[in-house]
């Protein structure tokens, strides 16, 4: 029987900052408490003076997505093992809607991913075309452990629904207890700034966050809203980069909408001043980064519990595609931004983001007093563990719960960048930044899987999550 003890760290949950010791039995919580005894045969890790935490749950990945010609750079191996380097031990990925019927696109995503899963890990699909096959389907995907499903606004041509066809899916989904997950943009708009800028010459970085206006996302998360309003289905709106969503999603909520939303760092601490840079193409993702403005509100909407959880979107292209990176001893190379060299439009959207997330979040949340040590948590970990169907067995420290358990050196200093992070990238957007507070030890159901730069986790470890239907929060 595999047996571990955690002794004498501050235990952090949602609620509350407790000195205490757990206890781990078979990969399972299954006590916490002061000064527990030393149980025979049990690996004892002391962890005075630091945190212990739930490991991370992010929510939005995407792993190994073909795009633009090319596929992002992580893989279900290389992202997941990124992810807990930087203490998340749970992330979803979303499933494209390839192929008909439904679960012939599950069944492809599980053949990319099973094999090579590195943390425990869960699906949502993409809804990108409806019809009565779909609609039959719904109901097997819940049977798979597929709860949520994301649709769009934007995309046209591609992934984008009706809006008739996102408010009918809505209420099929909700039926089923499914959550919609909304991608909100306004794609007419932004097909017509696109071919403008084109017609016009313009070709830099900077004319995708030109062409893709902050009110765009602003109107289609109203529009969102609406839907949910009008049809009582919950909605969950996605990757939220705007001043004007957060305030969409507080005039929501007041009225009793069942909408929830999230955001991701990258929103929070970079500007459309970075894709003027030479290196620009390094910040394009979709929607795109906005202003300071958006920031601050954007902040004051997690302090506040309007937004309920921060994921990552991580989608990352090495930047230059041409040149090799050695990853575990081996060179790869994988086209990436270059590609989009002389068009704005060829630059693959996403960036990378998994492994940053709670380091990067902890020293400028919990650093600068913006975010409590409980807040921190419940953002990052257990409330996407509640809206997904994952808790209490994610998100938790309690008996019963997984034993995702990071240990986290609250006076770490790290100067971070490529070379700390463990994504498959030729670069990292926060290159230089002074991190301070940092994971020292990850635990994936009570195995040791990373140590103080030392990965010890290998393809195959991670699970599969069926999840149950969510919280609505
Ligand atoms: O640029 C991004 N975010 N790429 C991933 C696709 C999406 O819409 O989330
Ligand atoms: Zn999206
Ligand atoms: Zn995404």
């Amino acid at each position: 029987m595999n047996k571990l003890l955690i002794r004498s760290g501050t235990v952090i949950t949602s609620q509350s900052m407790v000195q205490a010791d757990i206890y781990v039995e078979d990969g399972k919580i299954r006590g916490i408490g002061q000064d527990l005894s030393i149980v025979e045969d049990a690996q004892v890790v002391d962890a005075a003076g630091m945190y212990v935490m739930p490991g991370g749950v992010d929510v939005h990945v995407h792993l190994d997505l073909p795009m633009f010609g090319t596929v992002s750079s992580d893989d279900h191996y290389t992202g997941m093992k990124a992810a807990a380097m930087g203490g998340t031990t749970t992330v979803i990925d979303f499933v494209p809607q390839d192929q008909s019927p439904l679960l012939a696109n599950l069944e492809a995503w599980h053949a990319r991913a099973d094999s090579k899963a590195a943390v425990d890990y869960g699906f949502h699909m993409n809804i990108s075309k409806l019809d009565a096959q779909v609609e039959a389907d719904l109901p097997l995907l819940v049977q798979e452990g597929v709860t949520s499903i994301k649709v769009f606004t934007a995309y046209n041509n591609r992934l984008r629904l009706a809006d008739g066809d996102i408010f009918r899916l809505m209420r099929i989904a909700s039926k089923y207890q499914m959550l919609t997950m909304l991608h909100a943009e306004n794609g007419d708009i932004i097909d017509l700034l696109v071919a403008e800028a084109l017609q016009a010459g313009h070709t830099e970085p900077i004319w995708h966050a030109r062409t893709r206006p902050a009110w765009g996302a602003v109107e289609a998360a109203l529009r969102g809203a609406a839907f949910a309003a009008q049809s009582g289905a919950p909605l969950y709106l996605v990757h939220m980069n705007t001043a004007g969503e957060v305030d969409m999603l507080q005039y929501a909520r007041s009225c009793g909408v069942p909408m929830m939303g999230e955001t991701c760092p990258q929103y929070l601490f970079f500007t459309e001043t970075e894709l003027m840079r030479e290196d620009g193409a390094k910040w394009i993702c979709s929607p795109p980064v906005r202003t300071e403005f958006d920031q601050i509100r954007l902040w004051q909407g997690l302090a506040d519990g309007i937004i309920q959880a921060v994921s990552t979107d991580h989608c990352p292209f090495f930047f230059d595609g041409t040149k090799e990176v050695i990853y575990e001893g081996t060179p790869i190379k994988i086209p990436g931004k270059e590609l989009g060299r002389q068009d704005f439009t060829r630059i693959p959207n996403g960036l990378p983001g998994v492994g940053d997330r709670l380091p990067v979040m902890w020293t400028e949340g919990v650093g600068n007093n913006r975010l409590t040590p409980q807040q921190f948590v419940n953002l990052h970990s257990t409330q996407p563990a509640r809206i997904f169907g994952l808790y209490p067995r994610k998100g938790a420290l309690i008996p019963g719960s997984d034993a995702d358990i990071v240990i986290w050196d609250p006076k770490a200093r790290v100067k971070y960048g490529v070379s700390v992070a463990g994504h498959r990238t030729d670069y990292n957007l926060y290159e230089g930044w002074n991190l301070c507070g940092f994971p020292r030890m990850v635990f994936l159901r009570g195995k040791k899987i990373y140590q103080d730069g030392t990965w010890f986790g290998k393809p195959g470890i991670g699970t599969y999550l069926k999840r149950s239907s969510g919280e609505i929060l």
